[in-house]
């Protein structure tokens, strides 16, 4: 780790488990007898992607996309383009969209509009994290892990210039804290 970043705890990896196992059952439970593709948005989903499916107890397809939005570099503005694209055939599928974090809702809304032209049964989402507050953008989000408010967050999957996506827990970052002394303001 950058020791002049500072970390504060969010969620420990056990209330992550505990809560992915709840919305699994949820899942299961819902998607019984439907046909099933779950899509993982890359590159921040691949871990709550790979505990979630293990907690779907349904016959289930994988595929993944890769979106790129472009803007500042603490926010998308609206700006999203596609750099992989779905492999599956998706016609007459039900499609989940696991996503790590729902902020502007900018990526889903190009997302859902791109999956829709593939004449698909319906589409849903799934996110580890709403920003609700923060978004600009209507989009409704069906399984939500955790609503959490402000604060750029970092580990499961989360990235901070690509650095602490293998930490276990999810952590509220302050880039230089240490360095500066003083936290930039949150977003
Ligand atoms: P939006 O909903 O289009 O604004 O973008 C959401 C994307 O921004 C997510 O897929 C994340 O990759 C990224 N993002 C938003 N907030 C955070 C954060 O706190 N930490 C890490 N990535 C974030
Ligand atoms: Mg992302």
């Amino acid at each position: 780790m950058n020791t002049e970043d500072e970390l504060l705890p969010v969620l420990t990896e056990h209330e992550i488990a505990e809560r992915i196992s709840q919305i699994g059952a949820q899942i299961t439970s819902d998607y019984r007898g439907k046909d099933l593709v779950v899509i993982g948005i890359l590159k921040g989903a691949f871990i709550f992607m790979a505990d979630l499916i293990r907690k779907i107890d349904l016959p289930v397809l994988v595929d993944f996309v890769r979106l790129r939005s472009y803007g500042a570099s603490t926010e998308s503005d609206g700006n999203v383009s596609i750099s992989k694209d779905v492999e599956l055939p998706l016609k007459g599928k039900h499609v989940l969209i696991v996503e790590d974090i729902v902020d502007t809702g900018y990526t889903l809304k190009y997302l859902k509009e791109l999956l829709s032209l593939h004449k698909i049964e319906s589409a849903k989402i799934c996110c580890l994290i709403d920003k609700k507050e923060r978004r600009k953008v209507d989009i409704d989000v069906e399984y939500v892990g955790f609503e959490i408010k402000k604060g750029f967050l970092v580990g499961y999957g989360l990235d901070y210039d690509e650095q602490y996506r293998n930490l276990a827990g999810i952590y509220h970052l302050n880039p230089g804290y240490n360095a500066k002394g003083f936290r930039p303001s949150e977003r």
